[in-house]
């Protein structure tokens, strides 16, 4: 039996690199990086994935060339506008994890308008990275903690986190041949399985994520503990 992560995440890498070779402008690439998240979306919420993380835009894009920067904040606006319909219908709950400050008054009033929008939706979290990185999340969630006077403890990190409503990923994927974190999500993926696609994430399909998925099911996790101890019978369970 096929066992389907809680909560996949992904770095969606690739898009540049697929757009130069078609000889087209990057955020061309991006845009047809919209059109793989969405069938992403769809093939998560049909296999019963509960939560999917996906990092659209990081801290350190700022410091990409100005129209691939505002390429992507259009696609991003534009996004909102045509794709929560279909997200309603899917039952997929909307939430944006990263720094709004920085992004415009418009683009932010878009944020709050499609997670409120989509609030009462329960078949599958999906959590939009935009103008995120994971050492920004570890700082926020100190700074929190130290101006509300709190102890800084790993329980009390955990809720300060911007994922503080997920559990921690499952299941960490990372298109475009490339073997790094990135930044992305450096907190939570402390026990999540990694899986690096050589796929660009515009080539990203049901196929692609099956294949993540049945890697995934090889893996044993133990969570710092033997392979006997995560092996052997539940005390109180007689052997058969
Ligand atoms: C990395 O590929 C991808 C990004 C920086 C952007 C990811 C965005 C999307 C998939 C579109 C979804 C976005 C919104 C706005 C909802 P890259 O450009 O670094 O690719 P390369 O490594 O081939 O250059």
């Amino acid at each position: 039996m096929t066992h389907i992560p809680h909560h996949i995440a992904i770095v969606m890498d690739g898009n540049g690199r697929w757009a130069n070779r078609r000889f087209l402008p990057r955020v061309a690439g991006h845009k047809h990086g919209v059109d793989s998240l969405r069938r992403c979306v769809k093939a998560c919420a049909e296999r019963g994935v509960a939560v999917l993380t996906v990092f659209a835009f990081s801290s350190e894009n700022w410091d990409r060339p100005a129209d691939e920067v505002s390429g992507l904040m259009e696609l991003l606006a534009m996004a909102l506008t045509r794709e929560v319909p279909q997200l309603q219908v899917d039952g997929v709950r909307l939430h944006f994890v990263g720094e709004r400050a920085g992004l415009s008054d418009k683009v932010c009033a878009g944020l709050a308008q499609a997670e409120a929008a989509t609030q009462g939706n329960t078949r599958l979290v999906l959590n939009v990275c935009f103008n995120y990185g994971g050492r920004w999340d570890i700082a926020q969630a100190a700074a929190k903690l130290a101006s509300a006077g709190e102890p800084i403890t790993q329980s009390s990190m955990d809720r300060a986190m911007a994922l503080a409503h997920v559990p921690d990923p499952d299941l960490l994927i990372r298109t475009g041949d490339e073997q790094r974190i990135s930044n992305f999500l450096l907190w939570q993926c402390a026990y999540s399985e990694l899986f690096f696609s050589t796929r660009l994430w515009p080539e990203f399909d049901e196929a692609a994520l099956d294949e993540a998925i049945a890697a995934y099911n090889q893996r044993e996790r133990r969570f710092g503990k033997t392979s006997e101890q995560i092996t052997a019978p539940a005390p109180g369970l007689k052997a058969a």
